[in-house]
């Protein structure tokens, strides 16, 4: 087994995994240094391209973006997001994910899905492509609005159940996306393998966001989404800045000139 899913493996009450998204190099090679994981995640799709769902990101975007990604990570683990209608089947799933370790030399693949796709999962963990699965929202395959999961019975009893069939299908690890608490909770204590929440309380073995949206990038408001810092405010003052130097002929001076 690759030992960046082992440590992650380990980490499971031990010490709580950090996950964050990355779409190039500049910013993975910052994050790689404080993170376990970096996720190239199938969100670009909304955040760089303004895509109203990320059906429309396909492998082709996903591969380019994780090889920049990869120049900048040498610590994570890096995870690719396989996107809509690259795994409708096992041998869909195989092909594309060699296509996407292949070109990009990421670590695994995360996909989206319980019950629904363990065959899959269990197909790629059999022909050694690790795999972190993906339940609770699944952008991919929800039509019309977002609703956090686990309010009722029947929503609790299939998040569990899809928990159960990726771990017993092999994946090394489980991204709960808006799963209420107490669900997030019994789900982290009953598999064996962690669990990283985003919207899906402190009870998870882990915690995932959208880099662009801590940084302040983004406009999102989202519930779970806290904004760290407003990047967009200091890079604002430095374009101003350079701006008023170039127009005032404050810039280049002999330092910056040959
Ligand atoms: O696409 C993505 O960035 C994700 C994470 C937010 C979990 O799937």
């Amino acid at each position: 087994m690759n030992f960046k899913i082992k440590k992650i493996l380990n980490k499971k009450n031990k010490s709580k995994i950090v996950c964050l998204t990355a779409y190039s190099k500049n910013i993975a090679e910052i994050i790689d240094k404080h993170v376990d994981i970096v996720l190239v995640g199938d969100s670009l799709g909304s955040v760089l391209y303004d895509f109203k769902t990320t059906r429309k990101v396909n492998l082709k975007m996903m591969i380019e973006h994780t090889k920049s990604v990869r120049v900048g990570v040498t610590k994570s683990l890096l995870v690719i997001d396989l996107p809509y209608n690259t795994y409708r089947n096992k041998s869909e799933a195989l092909r594309n994910s060699k296509i996407a370790l292949k070109n990009t030399k990421c670590d695994a693949v995360k996909i989206e899905g319980g019950t629904r796709v363990k065959e899959i999962v269990r197909h790629l963990v059999k022909n050694k492509i690790p795999v972190l699965g993906h339940i609770g929202i699944t952008p991919q395959t929800t039509k019309g609005k977002f609703k956090s999961k686990g309010k009722n019975e029947i929503e609790k009893r299939k998040l569990i159940k899809d928990a159960h069939a990726l771990e017993q299908s092999g994946a090394f690890g489980i991204v709960l996306e808006c799963v209420y608490g107490d669900i997030s909770k019994k789900i982290t204590k009953l598999v064996k393998i962690p669990t990283i929440g985003i919207g899906a309380s402190i009870h998870c073995d882990g915690q995932v966001l959208v880099t662009d949206d801590i940084l302040g990038l983004t406009n999102a408001k989202i519930k779970f989404v806290k904004k760290y810092i407003d990047i967009k405010k200091l890079i604002n003052t430095a374009v101003i800045k350079f701006k008023h130097e170039v127009k005032t002929g404050k810039y280049p001076t002999k330092k910056y000139s040959y």
